[in-house]
């Protein structure tokens, strides 16, 4: 079966310029968004790409900030019976499909992922029929429809140690959607991987050429990348992995000067977490160059503090941006959700 290629054209990206907020107002709405969460008796759970802004407030009320891993670990294990997700609509889902009977609500369920998008649930069950002998492992950036068609889920931060687990087996995987992560697990497991064609907007934009050149003026700097970029970018790094796990390395890896390569919502937390060190982000710009996110998810940019509070300030815009999961679709892909969670962290 040949696969076409689900990576999104550029008119399929949306151009999302967040509102310049001045600082006064910003605190004026963290203030607000924390008295509506109280009111509501709601946690906010947000992804460290999104609005830095939302993401103290998350801090700050009891809520958390993680990578999409932990993120579903943590709505599914916090007692609250209402979650606010700031993320992307497959994050509002795997916390819904987790926890049936809370509520999950979003900002707004316009902030999709181009990887979801370039996994049509059709398109992926006619991949699977075609190769019934592949155990079937989805990236968590999928639809619930997909992950219900699947026997695992992962996220870039267990991917590797799952497939190990199942290449250590003798199994066959069926890897979608994202080709340049299943290409890295490949190159690091050895494992018989047959990958769906899909692609991040946002990581497939950094250029390893224009990344060298400025590796030839920063010539201490260390390189962080996540492994949705290509494989000429992943191949400069000295460390790669999650968003979770680039903030770790930043503190165990000696440089102090660092060249990043995912989404710049995650300067916000290396800042914080590593105050005395320097980021800078990896270029998007160079030969072949579009540059239609620039270096930031258009749909994690929705997530602005003003769009949560307008959200959670009116019932009915709040009832609009439910997370709703079919029944069953949730049972379905509730087992491959939970088989990753069960998995040892690595
Ligand atoms: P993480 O699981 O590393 O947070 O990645 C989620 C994502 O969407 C990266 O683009
Ligand atoms: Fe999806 Fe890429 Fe945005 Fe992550 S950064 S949510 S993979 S489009």
């Amino acid at each position: 079966m040949n696969l076409p290629d689900y990576a999104l054209t550029a008119e399929r990206v949306p151009q999302h310029r967040p509102a310049l907020v001045p600082v006064q107002e910003r605190q004026r709405l963290q203030g607000q968004v924390a008295e509506l969460l109280a009111a509501r008796d709601a946690v906010l759970v947000a992804h460290y790409y999104v609005d830095g802004d939302v993401q103290d407030l998350a801090e700050a009320t009891g809520g958390f900030v993680s990578d999409s891993l932990e993120m579903a670990r943590f709505g599914r294990d916090h007692p609250a019976q209402t979650l606010i997700v700031a993320g992307v609509r497959f994050m509002g889902e795997t916390a819904k499909i987790l926890s049936p009977h809370k509520r999950v609500f979003m900002p707004t369920l316009e902030a999709e992922c181009s990887l979801d998008i370039g996994c049509p649930p059709a398109a992926f069950a006619a991949f699977r029929q075609a190769h019934p002998e592949r155990t079937a492992v989805v990236y968590a950036n999928t639809s619930a429809k997909v992950k219900a068609l699947s026997d695992w889920v992962v996220t870039s931060s267990i991917a590797l140690p799952i497939i190990e687990h199942l290449a250590a087996k003798g199994e066959k995987v069926l890897w979608a959607p994202d080709k340049h992560l299943g290409r890295y697990i490949q190159s690091q497991t050895d494992a018989d991987m047959l990958l769906w064609s899909g692609a991040c907007v946002v990581h497939e934009e950094f250029k390893a050429k224009a990344l060298g050149d400025l590796k030839r003026i920063y010539p201490d700097a260390g390189v962080l990348v996540h492994p949705e970029s290509p494989a000429a970018v992943v191949g400069i790094a000295d460390a790669v992995g999650s968003t979770s796990q680039i903030v770790e390395a930043a503190g165990t890896l000696p440089h102090e000067l660092f060249i990043v390569a995912t989404d710049r919502g995650l300067f916000h937390k290396l800042r914080q977490r590593h105050p005395h060190k320097r980021f800078i982000e990896a270029p998007t710009a160079g030969e072949g160059a579009t540059c239609r996110s620039c270096a930031h998810c258009p749909w994690m940019a929705m997530n602005e503090l003003q769009v949560l509070a307008d959200t959670l300030a009116d019932d009915a815009r709040l009832a609009a941006n439910e997370v709703l999961v079919a029944p069953e679709t949730g049972r379905q892909a509730m087992i491959p959700l939970e088989r990753m969670l069960a998995f040892p962290r690595p």
